[in-house]
């Protein structure tokens, strides 16, 4: 396993529509492999292919709703969202958008149907933090990023008390 490069906001390839996986083999599994490291590494709780500059549908997401201290990565090749429901307003951030937060809406709950590595079709929920990192990811597929989707970003002041108060969260 290796780390990527994680591209930032300017990078074009930020802003282009990932194509489908249809080859699931050994480059594939490398590269959910390392992008699960640089996740981890990066202390985020989401990270899509275009991200480290694969222009593909994939990504890794930090399943959170667990005890604490069992947090654990899923991977989602093709995936697309069946259900939203609810909504939920929450402070989100981007590990290609460093240093800066916006307030979101998304849905509270939602099913997206994916494939796994090998090219198996399976149905999974994602609630609150994990439906918003769902639907971060998934947008990242089709570049768009939280900037695009803000009510608002949040101000010097806000930031300040926000790096002051607690830990942040990166998708
Ligand atoms: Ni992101």
């Amino acid at each position: 396993m290796a780390l990527r490069h994680i591209l930032t906001q300017e990078n074009p390839a930020l802003r282009r529509k990932c194509r489908p996986y249809t080859e699931f083999g050994h480059r594939l599994h490398q590269l959910l492999d390392d992008m699960g490291e640089t996740l981890t590494q990066a202390n985020g709780v989401g990270l899509a292919a275009p991200q480290v500059g694969i222009l593909r549908r994939a990504c890794v997401v930090l399943e959170t709703n667990v005890p604490e201290g069992e947090e654990y990565i899923f991977e989602l090749v093709n995936p697309e969202i069946l259900l939203r429901e609810g909504e939920q307003e929450g402070t989100e951030g981007c590990l290609s958008v460093p240093g800066q937060f916006g307030i979101v809406r998304r849905p509270e709950r939602v099913v997206v149907r994916a494939q796994d590595r090998y090219g198996n079709v399976f149905e999974r929920e994602g609630l609150g933090l994990t439906a918003r990192a769902i639907c971060h990811e998934l947008d990242h597929l089709d570049g768009t990023l939280f900037v695009d989707l803000a009510d608002r970003m949040l101000t010097e002041a806000e930031l300040e008390e926000m790096y002051g108060g607690g830990e942040d969260e990166a998708e």
